[in-house]
């Protein structure tokens, strides 16, 4: 059978850090609180010279280089993104031409902060449909953006980044074993940005009912991932990593009880990093990869939830 094969992983953040401390210069918090209601304690913010598509395409060459793959061999490239350079063109076509890719085909997809898992999703079905050979999947943000600097309820929240897979078609036991996403377009209003170009003509700014955001993720994470685990007939006690999206550590904590597992089989990096939408899943996957935890042959349950609300699972042999 032809599987998606994660074949190579890579990741990229802005140069600048900005603390809790420097936050709580510009609004009423304090890194006290952040830490207690959040887990976070650093996020990375672009500079002017700092895109979703440069941040998109360093760390898609780092995944090339990590998986040895020349760019040539790449025939799809899909960018999870909500924040693009431009309303239109696609920003994965913008990275298409920085790596000197004239076949093949690109788009942008946007699931909000679920979106790198509908891309791997989208990607894995196109490979196994034969439309596809070795993809590019990456999830790049530059939520500081359309961030609200004066709404400390939101701004200490998110960060900057953006994480790639090369996936490749490979026959064996290797790569996606399930995956499955979900939406319910009736909680719009809960996590949403108010601009856009075909209403207000600008960009907006994020808007969040925090408290609503997290009862839902902690619900529809658990019941998505056993979802997954139930259609690849996996125990959950057989995954050796949860690579989730990285929002609140109080929500991966939540999640873990209602799995049944121990919360150092989470990689968290939201610590370091925040929330950086659509980067989230895939940085901390580098980031464990990086450092040694996952490894070759490794059970993977990777989970997102976000705006819409989207949320999805995608189980992998590593
Ligand atoms: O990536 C998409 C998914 N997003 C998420 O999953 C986010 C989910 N939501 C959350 O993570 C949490 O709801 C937040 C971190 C956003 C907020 O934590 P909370 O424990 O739900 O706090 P809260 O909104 O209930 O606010 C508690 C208090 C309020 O003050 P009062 O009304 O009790 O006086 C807020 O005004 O904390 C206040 N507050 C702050 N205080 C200091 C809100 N933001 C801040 C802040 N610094 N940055």
């Amino acid at each position: 059978m032809i599987r998606s094969v994660i074949a190579g992983v890579g990741s990229a953040l802005p140069k600048r850090i900005m603390t809790n401390d420097d936050l709580s210069k510009i609004v009423d918090t304090s890194d006290e609180w952040i830490r207690e209601r959040t887990g976070i304690k650093a996020r990375h913010i672009a500079d002017d010279s700092e895109t979703t598509r440069t941040l998109g395409l360093a760390a898609a060459q780092k995944a090339l280089v990590h998986a040895g793959c020349a760019a040539s061999d790449v025939d799809l490239i899909i960018l999870a993104t909500s924040t693009p350079d431009n309303t239109f063109p696609a920003t994965a076509t913008l990275i298409q031409a920085d790596l000197g890719i004239t076949t093949g085909f690109a788009f942008d997809m946007q699931a909000v902060c679920s979106g790198f898992v509908f891309a791997l999703a989208t990607a894995d079905a196109m490979i196994k449909t034969g439309q596809a050979k070795c993809a590019l999947i990456i999830g790049s943000e530059t939520f500081s953006r359309i961030l609200d600097w004066t709404d400390r309820a939101t701004c200490v929240l998110f960060g900057d980044g953006a994480g790639a897979f090369v996936l490749k078609a490979q026959e064996g036991d290797a790569g996606i074993l399930a995956s499955k996403l979900c939406s319910d377009g009736r909680h719009a209003n809960k996590l949403y940005v108010d601009g856009g170009p075909s209403t207000t003509k600008t960009v907006g700014h994020l808007r969040m009912e925090g408290r609503e955001v997290f009862k839902h993720a902690v619900v529809n994470m658990a019941s998505v991932m056993n979802a997954v685990l139930h259609d690849a007939n996996v125990p959950v006690l057989d995954v050796d990593w949860f690579v989730p999206h990285q929002a609140n550590k109080r929500i991966l904590e939540a999640t873990a009880k209602k799995l049944g597992v121990a919360e150092d089989r989470f990689v968290i990096t939201l610590d370091s990093h925040g929330n950086t939408s659509a980067a989230s899943v895939p940085l901390a996957f580098d980031v464990a990869v990086q450092d040694g935890r996952i490894k070759r042959g490794q059970t993977i349950l990777m989970e997102a939830m976000g705006g819409g609300f989207t949320w999805g699972a995608i189980l992998a042999r590593y």
